[in-house]
This record gives structure tokens, C-alpha cells and sequence, in this order.
């Protein structure tokens, strides 16, 4: 996830660009750039000086020679290419006559790249986006405008973008177009703007616009023409914002947690991207290991703390069942000081979403040390775990800012089912087409994501009815276990409820003597294979008095008839379950916390990142 900003028509260009990218910034910031069309030339300066990047780039543009009427910014959130100035954008075609911004992911880059550089093109960067200047450039040496140039260009891409272009051929238009990726327009007297989403532009300009998929803008001073990728011409609709700017970087939620929940569709949908062939055959070229030596591992272990754990509990199914490996799942902070036996045969997973926890990259380390070979699973590139891993696994959730994990759990998930189906590909464990099945089912998640997303509101009832309690067990076997675990996670850190998550078949050693009138027990009830004696246990606890919430698979008539709310869900893949299982909770969670007055995105005693030991 990264933001971009263009502007023509202003003669304070450089400064509202830099201004829209601060405004940006929280879509990422491992580097930041901009280009102005000045005088016959493209002035492009860029900063990668890590959470610092946009206030140095502030001081870089100080130089900026006058006088500029357009030009275009960005602030990077990396994910193909390391965080470096060669890779910030603006990007430029051979001769430094184009430069763009993208953001989003160019699925068919690389075969892009190799036709360009068979015709003389030559890369400078390792970006996925650079492609399209080269691109561009092509279309234009063919005598076509700037405009049907990127058209053009754009009919040859696949992936997701949102790109904004400039060219020293007309220095006073920015073409601009969008396909599953946000980009609003603005218009005002003698100005025309653009930017990833409203709160860069607020304040600016009266008219917005929001571009759709597959359309392509040009932004002149003062007007704004929107045609189809094909060329039809358009009239977009303006938009009405009432939004001040607080609220704007929001996206226009309450808070981040709700905006953050509400990105996990996509959060999951990025990170499956790229990562098959269209026979449904997996490429995770990024483990950076040989086919032999990925058959030869005799185990993983998952090496992670809080939700990140969770991720790992889940992984550890997938991994066991579809590869038939060894999987051991472990706190990070007890792993390293338990002498634990490892050797070149055995992988460590570091789970981490923000790649800093102290504790899990203490672990790698150890494990490093001990023989194993080490990959990272992080959502951060070039963080402490992934610069300390042999390889890293990305996922591409986008910036996370509510302390409470979600859509980074979710996006974990799915990397490491992905490590699983590699595995059992390399080892043929599973049959070309049962990977490929799994490979769909995977692709279905961010709808089904959806679904559950769209019934906030049933959760909200069953929250409310609930706001009185104070103890909760969440219960689960099978896959179910991690999903109460994370479930019951959510309601300590978000409502300071108290919660257990307990393996259900385990209650009765113990912790059903807490079990009377009054506990609430979260039941988490889709089907795996232990539904059945699930359901025993279920009934345990009603006959303890307790009221009864089951999250359970859509139609489900025999969980109904065990519970007193239903949280329903859409039935999947069990081994994939998990990924929409947790969501309810997180909304149940969220809405008991904000029934209490809580600030859900800061809550108490606790860090996003936790860098001490
Ligand atoms: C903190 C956060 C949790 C997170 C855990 C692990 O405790 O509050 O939300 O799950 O750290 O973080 P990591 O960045 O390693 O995934």
C-alpha cells in the first residue's frame, strides 16, 4: 500500500504535494518522492530514510528549481524492491522524460520486463512499477500523445494500480487511471488534482471525484476528461465529502480498528497475488531455497508471540495435513531459552507482523545459531526480522495502526497456507489438482470475508445482549482452538473482559468448575472433524447455566439448536476456516469495547510493537 498525489494548475505544486504525501503517509513510508515538470525537464528528488522519509523529502524540495505547475508525488510502502532511493517512485522511462507513481502490484511484470529490455530498455530499479514508464515511453516513440500512450500501456498490465503520469512532451497535463486500487480527483479554479484517497485532497478543492476501475483521467488546469481504458468518454459523478481531516484519515471510519477490519478482504486478496501460476501451481520463488531442500526439512517450527502465535497455531494443521511435515508452533519468548535440538534439516518460521518483536527475533537468532535455516513472515519490509531471515514471506496487508492485530492475522494466515501447499507441491504429499482446489478455495476468502464483514450488525445485537457479563470462555477443538484463542485474545485487549480460550475437550480437567450461571462461553462450532464431539462439550457448559454464543457455518441447524446466539459464517475449506471464524470475533470484541467507552485503537498497557524482551 502506498499514496500518491498529483497537482497541475498551482504554483505552489511542490508544496501540496508534499503536504498531500504527510497527509499520506500512514499508507506507508519507506520512501517518498516527487517530480515536477519545470521548464522543458522533469526535477525529481526522493528520500528512503525509513519512518523519516516524507520530513526528509520536505527538506530536499526546498531546492526545487522554479517555476513548476504540475507534477506528481508518492510515499512508498515497499513491496516489490527493497526501501531504497534507487526504488522510490516517481519512476522514469530511459531518458528521464516520463516518470510515474503506482500503487498497487504489476502481476506481469517480470515477462513485461524482459520484452522491454530485448527491445533496449534498461531497468534502474527493482520495482514492479518501472515497467510502466518504460512502457509508456514505447507508445509515445509510436507518435502517440501522453494520454493514449498510458491507455495503451495499461491494456498490457495485469494486477492492481493506481498510477499518475507525467511527461515533459506536456508539461501542463497528469494522466492518471485506477484498477482495484483507490484514486480521487479534485478540481478547483485553474487546478486539478489527484490523490489515493480524500484526506490528501481535503481542504484543496469544492469538486472530488472518485475514479473507477479501468478509467483513465486527464488532468489539466482547471478540467478534468475521464474516458474508459478503451477510450469511451465519461462523466463521473462529484462527491459530496463532509468529512474533517481527523476523521478523513480514517477513510472516513471511527476508527482504525474498524477501517482496519474493513481492509482485511483486501489485506488477504494481496497477498495470494502473484503467488501461483494460472494452472494453480505455486511460485514462492521468495523462499530462496531449492526444490531438494525444501523436501528434504524434517520439520518447521513456528516461532511467533500474541495473534502472530495464533497464525502459527493454525499453519501448523495445514502444514501437518497437506505436507506432512512436523510442525511445532512455540512463544517465541520461551523457544530460545529451552536449548531447543534443531539442525540444517529443520525451518524456523518467524511470524511477526511488524518483523520487530523483540522476542521473536531473539528466537531466529537462536534458532539461526543452532543450525536451522530461517524465514520471516512480516508484513514490514526491510524490518529487523526480515534483514535477519534467510528469506522472507511477505505479506501485504498495508500499515496496520490499531494496536489490536486483524487484517495483519488474516493476511499471516494465508502466507502460511501458502507455505504449506509449496510444501506439500515439492514434497507430493498432494496431487497437482487437490493443490489446485485448495489454491481456489483460497481465492474465495476475501468474499466470504465480505460476507461476514456485511453482518456486523447481528454481531452488534448479540454484543449488546451480552454487555452486562463479565467472564468469558472461548472453546474450541481442531482448528477451532486457535480461532477461540485469538477470539478470546481480542475481548482482553480491546474491553479488559476477562477471557480465556481453552482447547474445549481440556475443559473438563479443571476449568469447568468455573462454569456456572452467568459465563458466557464462545463456542466456536464450524465444521472440522471434531464438530461431533464439539457439540458434547457445548452441552456440558449449557448444563452449567452458561449462555451459549457458537460461531457456526451459515444454515447450521443443529448449532442453532445448542446455542443461544449464532454468529453465522460461510462454510469453507476447514483448514481455511479460521480466516473467516476469527472475524465475527473481532467484531464482537470490537463492539463490547466500544459499549464500555473504550478507545479501541490504543488500549491499555499495551504496544503495537514490543521491542524489549
Ligand atoms: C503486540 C501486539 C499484538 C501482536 C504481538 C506480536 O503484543 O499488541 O497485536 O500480535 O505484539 O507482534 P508481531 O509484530 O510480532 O506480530
Amino acid at each position: 500500500m502506498c499514496g500518491i498525489v498529483g497537482a497541475t494548475g498551482r504554483p505552489d505544486v511542490a508544496e501540496l504535494l508534499v503536504e498531500g504525501l504527510e497527509r499520506l503517509e500512514y499508507r506507508g513510508y519507506d520512501s517518498a518522492g516527487i517530480v515536477l515538470a519545470v521548464e522543458g525537464a522533469l526535477w525529481r528528488t526522493r528520500a528512503a530514510d525509513g519512518t523519516r522519509s516524507v520530513a526528509a523529502l520536505r527538506e530536499l524540495v526546498g531546492s526545487a528549481p522554479g517555476p513548476a505547475v504540475t507534477g506528481i508525488g508518492h510515499t512508498r510502502w515497499a513491496t516489490h524492491g527493497a526501501p531504497s532511493v534507487e526504488n522510490a517512485h516517481p519512476l522514469y522511462d530511459c531518458f528521464g522524460r516520463v516518470a510515474v507513481v503506482h500503487n498497487g502490484i504489476i502481476e506481469n511484470h517480470a515477462e513485461i520486463q524482459s520484452s522491454l529490455e530485448r527491445s533496449g530498455h534498461a531497468m534502474v530499479s527493482a520495482t514492479d512499477t518501472e515497467v510502466i514508464a518504460h512502457l509508456v515511453e514505447d507508445k509515445m516513440a509510436t507518435g502517440l500523445p501522453l494520454a493514449e500512450a498510458v491507455r495503451h500501456a495499461l491494456l498490457v498490465v495485469r494486477g492492481s494500480f493506481a498510477v499518475a503520469v507525467v511527461s515533459v512532451e506536456e508539461p501542463e497535463l497528469l494522466v492518471a487511471a485506477r484498477r482495484n486500487t483507490p484514486l480521487v480527483l479534485g478540481r478547483s479554479d485553474g487546478a486539478s488534482l489527484l490523490a489515493s484517497d480524500i484526506p490528501a485532497l481535503l481542504g484543496r478543492t469544492e469538486q472530488l471525484f472518485v475514479l473507477a476501475d479501468d478509467q483513465v483521467a486527464e488532468l489539466r488546469p482547471g478540467s478534468i476528461r475521464v474516458t474508459s481504458l478503451a477510450g469511451a468518454e465519461l462523466d463521473p459523478p462529484a462527491l459530496s465529502v463532509d468529512w474533517d481531516l481527523a476523521a478523513a484519515q480514517k477513510g472516513g471510519f471511527e476508527d482504525f480498528m474498524s477501517k482496519e477490519m474493513r481492509e482485511q478482504p483486501r489485506a488477504v486478496a494481496d497477498t495470494l497475488l502473484d503467488r501461483w501460476t494460472p494452472d494453480g501451481s505455486l511460485t514462492l520463488d521468495e523462499l530462496c531455497m531449492t526444490e531438494d531442500e525444501l523436501a528434504q526439512l524434517t520439520r518447521v517450527y513456528l516461532v511467533a508471540c500474541g495473534s502472530s502465535y495464533h497464525a502459527g497455531l493454525v499453519a501448523k494443521f495445514a502444514i501437518e495435513q497437506w505436507a506432512a511435515i512436523p510442525a511445532e508452533v512455540e512463544i517465541a519468548s520461551e523457544f530460545r531459552y529451552r536449548n531447543p535440538v534443531l539442525d540444517p534439516k529443520a525451518l524456523a518460521v518467524g511470524v511477526s507482523q511488524s518483523g520487530e518483536s523483540l522476542d521473536t527475533l531473539l528466537a531466529l537468532r537462536e534458532a539461526r545459531a543452532r543450525g536451522a535455516r530461517v524465514l520471516g513472515v512480516t508484513n514490514v519490509v526491510d524490518s529487523s526480522i526480515a534483514r535477519e531471515a534467510d528469506a522472507v514471506l511477505y505479506t501485504r496487508a498495508g500499515p496496520e495502526i490499531c494496536v489490536a492485530a486483524t487484517k495483519t492475522l488474516l493476511a499471516q494466515i494465508v502466507a502460511l497456507e501458502l507455505l504449506a501447499l509449496t510444501l506439500a507441491q515439492v514434497r507430493k504429499t498432494r496431487s497437482a489438482s487437490e493443490i489446485a482446489a485448495a489454491v481456489d478455495a483460497l481465492t474465495r476468502l476475501p468474499a466470504g470475508i465480505d460476507e461476514v464483514l456485511a453482518r456486523a450488525k447481528e454481531v452488534d445485537q448479540v454484543a449488546e445482549s451480552l454487555a452486562g457479563a463479565s467472564d468469558f470462555f472461548y472453546l474450541g477443538r481442531n482448528l477451532g482452538y486457535p480461532v477461540a484463542l485469538e477470539g478470546a485474545l481480542k475481548l482482553k485487549e480491546l474491553s479488559y473482559l476477562h477471557a480465556e480460550g481453552y482447547p474445549a475437550g481440556e475443559l473438563k480437567h479443571g476449568p469447568i468448575a468455573l462454569i456456572e450461571p452467568g459465563t458466557v462461553v464462545v463456542g466456536i462450532a464450524t465444521r472440522n472433524p471434531l464438530w461431533e464431539k464439539f457439540q458434547s462439550n457445548v452441552q456440558e457448559v449449557r448444563s452449567r447455566g452458561a449462555t451459549v454464543v457458537l460461531v457456526a457455518n451459515d444454515g447450521d441447524e443443529a448449532a442453532a439448536a445448542l446455542a443461544d446466539h449464532v454468529l453465522w459464517v460461510p462454510e469453507s475449506d476447514p483448514l481455511l476456516a479460521p480466516v473467516l471464524d476469527i472475524v465475527p470475533l473481532q467484531l464482537f470484541a470490537y463492539r463490547l469495547a466500544r459499549l464500555r467507552n473504550l478507545d479501541v485503537d490504543r488500549p491499555r498497557n499495551l504496544a503495537k510493537t514490543v521491542t524489549v524482551e
